[in-house]
């Protein structure tokens, strides 16, 4: 299967998020990935004016919560009719099956994604969370996912394999991309790989916010980033 793009729609005002979208528009397949910010600000009518664009939309709301309360969001969620929908896999067996059961109940195509480890995380910030090492936390998470039936699980493109090991058939997002391997260019991002990388390592979308939008020319970027997916 070919390596989807997802780009993060992370710019500080709606308009601007607007502007790339529509110009993204020309080229085919990508989703767009609406995050706390934009969603806290824009909410579902900015949801509905990206899907009228003609979008899947990947909804990063990354849900912790305790069951019950995490099931209410995903029905108001499964009404906004978007593609995908992020929850921490660290939520556990109890929400995540009960989430995978109503989406089943209410015949929805909504895709459950569950967060592993923040790639945000180093090793010492994973150990200090959760006394384990990445590798081990996120093999945890990536069997916990499969377990309940979570078609798809957001971890560094670093884990990929390790996932494929331990949870096959998983649907794998991988975000820490960045266009070369230097430490200027990583942001807060500590675990980061380029897109050929991640497509090569078996990365079934990645995203991409920063190397994109703020890019002089985003449309030029994004199109290579394209390319090397296809390749
Ligand atoms: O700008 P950058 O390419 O680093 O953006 C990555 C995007 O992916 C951000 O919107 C961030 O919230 C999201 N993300 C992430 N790590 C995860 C899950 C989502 O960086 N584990």
């Amino acid at each position: 299967m070919r390596t989807k793009l997802c780009v993060a729609l992370d710019l500080p005002t709606k308009e601007e998020n607007l502007a790339l979208a529509k110009s993204l528009k020309p080229l085919e397949g990508i989703t767009l990935k609406v995050g706390l910010r934009s969603f806290i600000r824009d909410g579902k009518d900015f949801v509905k004016a990206l899907k009228d664009l003609g979008f899947s939309i990947f909804l990063d709301l990354k849900l912790y919560d305790i069951p019950n309360t995490m099931n209410d969001a995903l029905k108001e969620c499964i009404k906004l009719d978007i593609d995908f929908l992020s929850v921490h896999a660290s939520s556990g067996k109890v929400a995540l099956n009960l989430l995978t059961n109503t989406i089943k109940e209410q015949k929805s195509k909504l895709s459950l994604v569950s967060i592993s480890i923040l790639t945000s995380f180093d090793e010492r910030g994973c150990f200090e969370i959760y006394n384990k090492d990445i590798k081990q936390s996120v093999s945890t998470l990536a069997l916990l996912t499969k377990e309940c039936d979570v078609p798809a699980i957001v971890c560094s493109p670093h884990e990929i394999e390790l996932v494929k090991e331990r949870a096959s058939g998983l649907f794998i997002i991988t975000p820490g991309i960045r266009l070369q391997n230097s430490s200027e260019t990583k942001d807060d991002q500590k675990r980061v790989l380029t897109p050929l990388n991640a497509k090569r390592l078996g990365s079934d979308m990645i995203v991409v916010g920063r190397p994109i939008y703020k890019a002089k020319h985003p449309i030029e970027v994004a199109s290579q980033i394209l390319k090397d997916l296809s390749l």
